[in-house]
């Protein structure tokens, strides 16, 4: 080793040590009299210090010279410090420095390599081998390793199998767009990454694994927003011989290990609702429960009054923001613009104060009296100081633009804490939505999702196909999907029926997917799973709103990698020889 100790280790019990650390220079100070260097690595920051009269004056004026990131080596004596810093570990020594040696210079980085940093997201992203160096990034991806090994234990302990599936496969046409690759030896032929390893893990089922799980790259070429990247990791699990109910204790388990051994917190059971409540409730199948804020649903409440909104409006819906009656008009009107902005889509916003005597007083005063004002207070269940927000319009959209207004609240009121944590299971969703622009049903999780036998019969109507149930379900931490799954289909005859529900024919079922309805010939056992958004469970362990920073080396907004510069084009050699060359051609 070309050291004795890391930058992180030294304590008042080593003075007197001789010792050789390496590092990066964070740092130089130059007092005049005495020299200070900040030297860094992984492990922490140690300071070195020359003096004058005690370390000798050529290394002194080596030491002068040592830029910012400069790797160097040096061998000093442990001593302790005349003034300490209680705010670093190694606070209490310095290396008196006997001999320094540069191992390699350092262009002057672009941005400061330090907790705080002055450097822009782009140019962090460019350089971010140097962004890496950054504590608060490094313990990020420190953190990722310690959930993977975390999930690693448990699973190998409840008899997990760790299988490895291929990269190289097949596009479907359902779920999100694929990446595609050519294939050189078969011209005209395409390869795709996998969305997820879904029918490996079912396939690995029929051949008898019984429990498996793979922390696993998946691609999807879908729009990229904070919690989703191109290419994102999934714990992909599997298991035979199940129920829903055994799935959920087993990954319950699971997500309170990670919990006590990342962040020591015991979450205990995770609570369940169903989708039909989320949605009713929040207008959300993810909710953010950290903070209640129900929906209540007034149509019975307002309608009839005159008020044209509301008279006209399938759903009139609203939240009780409690002791929120101080907003000014001025925040009011904030909230306006922010239920109109387009991603929200509500036309307008509709507020009451319940003022300190119990009186309501609301933006449509116009069209209620107090006493039907006073209707709306108990709706609400609304006390004095109690601000009651409401939208109106078509039911779907109004939940969905409440639901963001729910949020928006939260967030303002402060009870979106990132370091409390509320999850929970939203279990019995739809098996099938309705895609109005493609004019027929998609599944709701992936075509291989298992209804309720319950709900079976609901199949046979084309009225009520939508109120069919399945066995699916999605682990939810505040307000973020951080996993879902289903009971699998393993009938053959029922997965076809599947696929023709879907739209699909039965020659392009078997085109697709024939190798998973023949396995399902040959003694498919029962089966469900699941798989967790890794990256998102990590970055919520991190109390971040964003993966990129548990990631590595991430894409931005526009899916590319700045750093590498990817997508790039290829050659026309390289075109050729894919067979895709008059493609290009053309296109230019
Ligand atoms: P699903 O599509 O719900 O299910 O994905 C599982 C989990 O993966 C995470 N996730 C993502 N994370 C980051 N970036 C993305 N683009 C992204 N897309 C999804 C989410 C999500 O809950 N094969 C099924 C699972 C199963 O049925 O067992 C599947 O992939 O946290």
């Amino acid at each position: 080793m070309l050291r004795t100790h890391t930058c992180g280790e030294l304590r008042p019990e080593h003075v007197g040590h001789t010792v050789t650390l390496c590092g990066w220079v964070q740092r130089t100070r130059d007092k005049g009299g005495i020299l200070w260097l900040d030297l860094r690595d992984r492990y922490g920051l140690t300071q070195l210090a020359l003096e004058e009269g005690v370390e000798s004056e050529e290394t002194r004026a080596q030491a002068r010279e040592m830029g910012r990131e400069y790797v160097i080596s040096v061998t000093g004596t442990v001593a302790e410090r005349h003034s300490k810093n209680d705010k670093m570990p190694t606070g209490g020594i310095e290396i008196r420095v006997a001999s320094l040696t540069v191992l390699n210079p350092a262009k002057l980085p672009p941005f400061l390599i330090e907790d705080e940093t002055d450097g822009g997201d782009d140019l962090r992203m460019k350089y971010r081998y140097l962004d890496l160096r950054r504590n608060p990034v490094r313990n990020n991806l420190m953190l990722r390793h310690r959930v993977a090994q975390a999930t690693r234990r448990f699973l190998d302990g409840q008899q997990f199998i760790e299988v490895e599936t291929p990269v190289l496969i097949k596009s479907t046409p359902e779920g999100a767009r694929d990446f595609v690759v050519p294939s050189r030896m078969n011209p005209g032929e395409f390869y795709a990454l996998p969305q997820s390893p879904q029918t490996f893990k079912q396939l690995l089922m029929v051949s008898g694994f019984d429990r498996y799980f793979q922390i696993v790259k998946c691609f999807r070429d879908e729009d990229l927003r904070a919690d989703r990247q191109p290419e994102f990791t999934q714990i992909d699990c599997e298991m035979a011989f199940v129920t829903q109910e055994d799935i959920l204790n087993t990954f319950e388990k699971l997500v309170q290990y990670l919990f006590k051994e990342v962040k020591g917190l015991e979450i205990g059971e995770l609570p369940r609702m169903t989708y039909a409540d989320a949605m009713r409730f929040y207008g959300n199948d993810k909710p953010d429960t950290r903070f209640e804020m129900k929906f209540v649903e007034l149509n019975d409440v307002v309608k009839g009054q005159g008020f044209p909104v509301f008279d006209a409006a399938g759903l009139v819906v609203g939240i009780n923001a409690q002791n929120s009656a101080m907003y000014t008009r001025k925040q009011l009107d904030e909230l306006t613009d922010f239920v109109k902005r387009p991603q929200v889509g509500a036309t307008g916003l509709v507020y009451a104060r319940v003022e300190g005597d119990g009186s309501v007083k609301s933006s449509v005063d116009k069209f209620y009296s107090q006493d039907e004002l006073q209707k709306w207070k108990v709706a609400f269940n609304a006390n004095p100081g109690d601000l009651l927000l409401v939208l109106a319009g078509e039911p779907g959209k109004t939940r969905k633009a409440l639901s963001e207004l729910r949020l928006e609240m939260g967030h303002r009121m402060g009870l979106r804490d990132k370091d409390t944590f509320s999850p929970l299971w939203v279990v019995d969703f739809p098996l099938l939505e309705y895609i109005e622009e493609e004019g027929r049903y998609f599944a709701m999780h992936h075509p291989f999702t298992s209804p309720k036998p319950e709900d079976m019969a609901l199949l046979d109507n084309p009225a009520t196909i939508g109120e069919v149930r399945a066995n699916a379900y999605d682990m939810v931490i505040n307000g973020v999907e951080v996993g879902g799954g289903s009971i699998r289909i393993h009938d053959r005859a029922v997965q076809a029926r599947m696929f023709s529900l879907l739209g699909f024919s039965d020659e392009e079922a078997k085109a697709q997917f024939g190798f998973l309805l023949d396995a399902f010939e040959y003694g498919a056992p029962p089966h469900g799973g699941i798989a967790f958004g890794f990256d998102r469970l990590c970055s919520l362990f991190g109390g971040a709103d964003s993966i990129r920073d548990f990631i590595a080396f991430p894409k931005n907004n526009s899916g590319r990698d700045v750093m590498i510069d990817s997508p790039s084009p290829i050659s026309g050699a390289q075109l050729k020889e894919l067979s895709i060359a008059t493609a290009v051609v053309e296109k230019k």
